[in-house]
């Protein structure tokens, strides 16, 4: 069984009641408890972790390496400007698909430039909730490739 780490960044924890004209009326922990019954009806399991803190997002990348098989993210804001994240999703090799809920290119200018995007397999952004869901489900189908003798 695959175990995958889903990380939200900072206000993300608001979701549901946060600006739900961007973000949509899906509380935060609907969102989770859907992202882990999608993970299980795929074969995988899912564990959540939220922080405000750039540094506690950094250890729960570097953790992941311990025990995790592949990483949905959706760094917040932090997917702007940390360099600190970047470099830790680098150093654990793990795949990491990355997620926005809004479409971050049809926003504010300062939103386009994405430091962690490179150091993942891809990302998703826009499709609201279901942007955590494409990345679940993508991250599995990649995983399950992989152990396959030639991979895809
Ligand atoms: C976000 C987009 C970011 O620009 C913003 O700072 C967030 C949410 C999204 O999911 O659309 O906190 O990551």
């Amino acid at each position: 069984m695959f175990k995958l780490l889903l990380i939200h960044g900072p206000n993300l924890n608001l979701l549901g009641s946060r600006e739900p004209g961007i973000y949509g009326t899906v509380g935060f922990d609907e969102i989770n408890a859907r992202m882990k019954r999608a993970a299980e009806e795929n074969g995988a399991e899912l564990r959540v972790f939220q922080s405000n803190s750039e540094g506690a997002l950094v250890d729960a990348i570097k953790d992941a390496r311990n025990w995790a098989d592949g990483i949905v993210i959706n760094p917040g804001a932090y997917a702007h400007y940390s360099i600190a994240m970047r470099d830790a999703l680098s150093a654990v090799k793990l795949p990491a698909i990355e997620v926005h809920l809004s479409n971050i290119h049809a926003r504010e200018e300062f939103r386009h430039r994405l430091i962690l995007t490179p150091v993942c397999v891809g990302m998703i952004c826009g499709l609201g909730w279901r942007s955590y869901l494409y990345a679940v489900e993508a991250l599995i189908e990649i995983l399950k490739d992989r152990l396959k003798p030639s991979a895809a």
